[in-house]
């Protein structure tokens, strides 16, 4: 394990200070100290400092990838289960594999590699939906903090329209979600943060939604839960609440749109809907590869941040069938593409709009922008070291010569995968090199 006091790496850095800005600190040497940074100086001119480490050429650090939504139980059937729409898919496939998560030693062992397989793919952060029962979501609790990961992670909630045997009744519900705030926040590890979670409207009745929201108020907890995400989710909802003309107006009226929720999709959202959300410092979580496979429309990054919303980037395990952020920003780019193909709207992004997305955004949606998101003094390092000089059988893509930083770094955004990232950083902690876990010290 590497040690957490002081320690320094001398290269090139690339982060997105600004949307759509992608800076190179170009040979500078960062100090870390107690997992923080606590100098950034240009390497020319800076002593050489002790335990210092020289990244090699075509080797960068970029900040860790933040997740804004995953379901960490479908992480068992991901790349399966991909032939239906939503409401048949959560009956068909999801509900099943959540309630498997009752036997504690196969929980164990998936959310084991669940946690691994998204390290491996450099989301230092995620933004985790567990399931219905307390007990599993404790045991993946503890595999975030075993494994060294920073998470935002919520016991799902939800007391109607659901099976006979994955339903809970309201008060238990109330009772599991506060017993699942108090048990993350008794562990005081200030990297993992408890989150209220009503699934979505068609599944929580309006007296847990209210009794959820006062959960939230009375920890500071951030909450998350789904929003407009296609046609047959915003129908059922009309048909429940009839009075309320949209999903926002009924996550509005239970108190559940604070400062510190994550909405996830909103691709059906009006303008008047953004609006209120981004009044009310709510975020949305784009997921445009699960919206492409559940969804019945294109969310508008563009849009949505012009009109003040915050967002990030997730990739919506299960219904995303891939756990890799670099593909989460692709499927960014491909998807304005797409709205400007229809013509829906004016603007594609780049990939250096979906990088901002899959860190500061992320980092602002998850209210930790001060924390992570960039390579700034008095920011935590949570960071990938990627190496681009992987190429032929054991890498993704080639460098050909001539080729400068900027574009081998483009190449790793666009082409690369988990085998470019030879180091993962949580909290300046070494928590993955090459194929080590070198927090995990149990055996699996
Ligand atoms: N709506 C309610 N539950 C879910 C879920 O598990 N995944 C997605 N994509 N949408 C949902
Ligand atoms: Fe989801």
């Amino acid at each position: 394990m590497a040690a957490a006091g002081s320690h320094a790496f001398r290269g090139t850095f690339y982060h997105t200070p600004a949307y759509g800005q992608l800076e190179a600190l170009r040979d500078v040497v960062v100090v870390i100290q107690d997992g923080r940074i606590a100098r950034i100086a240009s390497g020319a001119e800076e002593e050489a400092v002790q335990s210092e480490f020289r990244l090699s050429e075509g080797q960068y650090f970029v900040p860790g990838f933040i997740d804004t939504h995953v379901h960490a139980p479908q992480y068992k059937f991901t790349g399966t289960g991909t032939d239906v729409p939503l409401m048949e898919w959560l009956r068909k496939y999801t509900f099943p594999a959540e309630t498997s998560f009752q036997d504690l030693d196969a929980a164990r062992q998936r959310y084991s590699l669940l946690v691994k397989r998204f390290l491996a793919n450099g989301t230092t952060t995620a933004m985790y939906y567990g399931s219905l029962h307390l007990q599993p979501n404790l045991v993946l609790v503890d595999s975030i903090e075993r494994l060294g990961q920073r998470a935002v992670v919520g016991k799902v909630n939800m007391d109607r329209h659901s099976p006979d045997d994955y339903i809970e009744n309201t008060s238990d519900g109330l009772r599991d979600a506060e017993a699942f705030v108090t048990y993350t926040l008794d562990k005081k590890c200030s990297r993992i943060q408890p989150c209220i979670t009503p699934r979505f409207i068609p599944t929580c009745t309006p007296e847990l939604m209210k009794g959820l929201a006062a959960i939230a108020s009375k920890y500071g907890c951030h909450i998350q839960s789904h929003i407009s995400e296609c046609c047959g989710e915003v129908n059922c909802v009309r048909e429940m609440h009839p009075d309320y003309a949209s999903d926002a107006a009924v996550f509005e009226e239970m108190g559940l749109l604070t400062s510190r929720t994550v909405m996830a999709h909103g691709t059906l959202l009006s303008d008047e809907d953004i609006r209120h959300l981004a009044r009310r410092g709510t975020a949305v979580s784009h997921c445009p590869l699960s919206n492409f496979f559940l969804g019945d429309a294109f969310f508008k990054v563009n849009h949505a941040l012009s009109l003040g919303l915050k967002v990030g980037l997730g990739t919506d395990v299960a219904g995303g069938i891939s756990p890799s952020m670099l593909s989460a920003q692709r499927m960014a780019v491909v998807n304005s593409r797409c709205l400007r193909a229809h013509k829906l709207a004016k603007d594609v992004i780049t990939f250096k709009e979906a990088l901002w997305l899959a860190t500061v955004g992320g980092a602002q949606a998850l209210d930790m922008s001060d924390r992570v998101g960039t390579f700034e003094v008095g920011k935590e390092f949570d960071a990938l070291l990627v190496d681009t000089n992987l190429g032929g059988t054991s890498g993704p893509f080639d460098v050909f010569p001539g080729e400068d930083d900027d574009q081998r770094f483009e190449k790793f955004i666009n082409l690369g995968d988990d085998r470019n990232l030879i180091e993962v950083y949580v909290q300046g902690v070494c928590v993955k090199r090459g194929d080590v876990f070198l927090l995990d010290s149990s055996v699996e």
